[in-house]
């Protein structure tokens, strides 16, 4: 191999350039030159194809810094259209005129979904990233529990009941892909965020909601636990306002305020999503929500009796006693933890290995050793994770996790969680904020971007 492409694609995570740097060591270990495709797909979009080398004379490009999130090559949510024989044809000849031996999308569900035909021109693999920690599966075979039915012209997925031998198939060491570079970061922010919030709920007696991301999957939520909110409440299991309303007034009535934290794609026990929600454009079918807190916070009030809520904190309004906080995109952004940033840079790594090895539509993935209590970077089919029709579905919290009677996370979501977090945190990243970020010199320098940083380096197909 003398030229591999590599791209990153989809929602960012912080963990990116540490994946493009790991990519980088293999290949120059090998001999190998590196180009970064900018903006994921798009890049193939356009007819000059804009790309950079990330290893000129074997040396890693000093704008390719792993503590950096976000990614420096950009992405985007466009992927190349199966269903669009022209646009593939076009793809596959930019690929030839790149003259890559291999391509690397670094990505989650909907990039594995959308390098699928790419497979079928060029050895292709991918490096997972992911903030919501859904590229992956509970159990190997899970992804055949996916049922497919028509509902007019749209296409609907259910999930067949499990008997409970099959879901006593969960084991740590049995998941395949444990944890995505990126959970560890957001599940960082959105921890300290909950600990923020706790303190001024408790001070003026109120109630807080919390809304954190991850559209269909609960793992930031769960992970959010670190944060000891009074209630989680995860998109996988239907929310009983009734009963909750009934749990938060017990709660208030022994410590006068409490804490929720909800995934944004919580439904309420009909099914609908609290909030907005609609289909986006990427190939995974994701959705797009928007305000399941605070249509949250509705149902609440329309539940807890006025009075109550006005006695809680002395108020003259009911409303003033429920707030939402949206922890939002500063989940994904911003500087990635000690733990993410190694992770990510071995699966960089790997996924050149890969190519080496001659594979193609694997995946890279991160392996739960219960014996020796380490990660083991690994890759699998990429079939393993396609339903039968090929589909890519995202990872959901598996029902051992989490606790429906108390809202709350189980004992072995406790020990799930502790191998990625007990030691997430390097001491260089305690002192980054110590040393950076009441740096007199943020209040008289102007944000260097690293997109400006890289004009120079980009080429063009001519
Ligand atoms: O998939 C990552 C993610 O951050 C989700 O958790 C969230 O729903 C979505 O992306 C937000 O996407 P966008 O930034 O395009 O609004």
């Amino acid at each position: 191999m003398k030229r591999i492409g590599i791209l990153t694609a989809g929602g960012d995570t912080p963990a990116l350039n540490a994946t493009l740097l790991g990519a980088v060591h293999k290949a120059n270990e090998c001999g190998i030159e590196l180009i970064g495709l900018l903006s994921g797909f798009q890049a193939l979009y356009r007819p000059d194809v804009p790309h950079l080398l990330l290893n000129p004379g074997l040396t890693a490009i000093p704008e390719l810094d792993a503590t950096r999130g976000g990614t420096i090559l950009g992405s985007s949510r466009t992927y190349v259209d199966e269903t669009d024989p022209a646009a593939l044809a076009t793809a596959f000849e930019r690929l030839k005129l790149l003259n890559f031996d291999g391509l690397i999308c670094v990505g989650g569900d909907g990039t594995l979904n959308g390098m699928q035909p790419l497979c079928e021109c060029l050895p292709t693999v991918l490096a997972p990233k992911t903030i919501d920690n859904d590229l992956g599966l509970n159990y190997l075979g899970e992804a055949s529990e996916w049922l497919r039915e028509k509902n007019g012209a749209e296409v609907v997925y259910t999930r067949r009941e499990v008997s409970s031998d099959e879901s006593n198939k969960f084991a740590l060491e049995s998941i395949v892909n444990y944890v995505t570079p990126g959970y560890a970061t957001a599940v960082f922010v959105a921890a300290e965020g909950i600990h923020r919030v706790r303190t001024t709920a408790e001070s003026h007696r109120r109630i807080a909601i919390v809304e954190v991301m991850g559209r269909h999957s609960g793992y930031i939520a769960v992970g959010a636990s670190y944060g000891q909110p009074d209630i989680v409440l995860i998109p996988e299991v239907r929310v009983d306002v009734g009963t909750l309303a009934r749990k938060v007034q017990e709660i208030c009535q022994h410590q006068q305020h409490a804490v929720i934290v909800c995934g944004e794609g919580i439904q309420d026990a009909d099914g609908n999503f609290f909030g907005d929600s609609r289909r986006s454009s990427d190939p995974a079918g994701n959705h797009r929500f928007a305000g399941a807190a605070a249509s949250l916070k509705q149902s609440l009030l329309n539940e807890i009796p006025h009075s109550f809520l006005r006695e809680l904190g002395g108020f003259s309004d009911p409303d003033t006693a429920l707030f939402t906080r949206k922890v939002g995109h500063t989940q994904r952004g911003g500087r990635p933890l000690s733990f993410d940033r190694y992770h990510a840079t071995q699966l960089g790594y790997h996924s050149v290995e890969m190519l080496i090895g001659g594979q193609s539509n694997r995946v890279a993935t991160l392996q739960w050793n219960a014996e020796d209590l380490t990660f083991a970077v690994d890759d699998y089919d990429a079939k393993v994770f396609r339903d039968e029709w090929g589909e890519i579905h995202p990872r959901t919290v598996h029902p051992e996790l989490y606790d429906v009677v108390n809202f709350d996370i189980t004992a072995t979501a406790q020990q799930y969680l502790q191998p990625i977090f007990d030691n997430a945190i390097g001491a260089d990243d305690t002192e980054y904020i110590r040393q950076s970020l009441f740096d007199s010199g943020n209040l008289h320098d102007d944000y260097q971007s690293v997109n400006v940083k890289l004009q120079n380096r980009i080429e063009y197909l001519s």
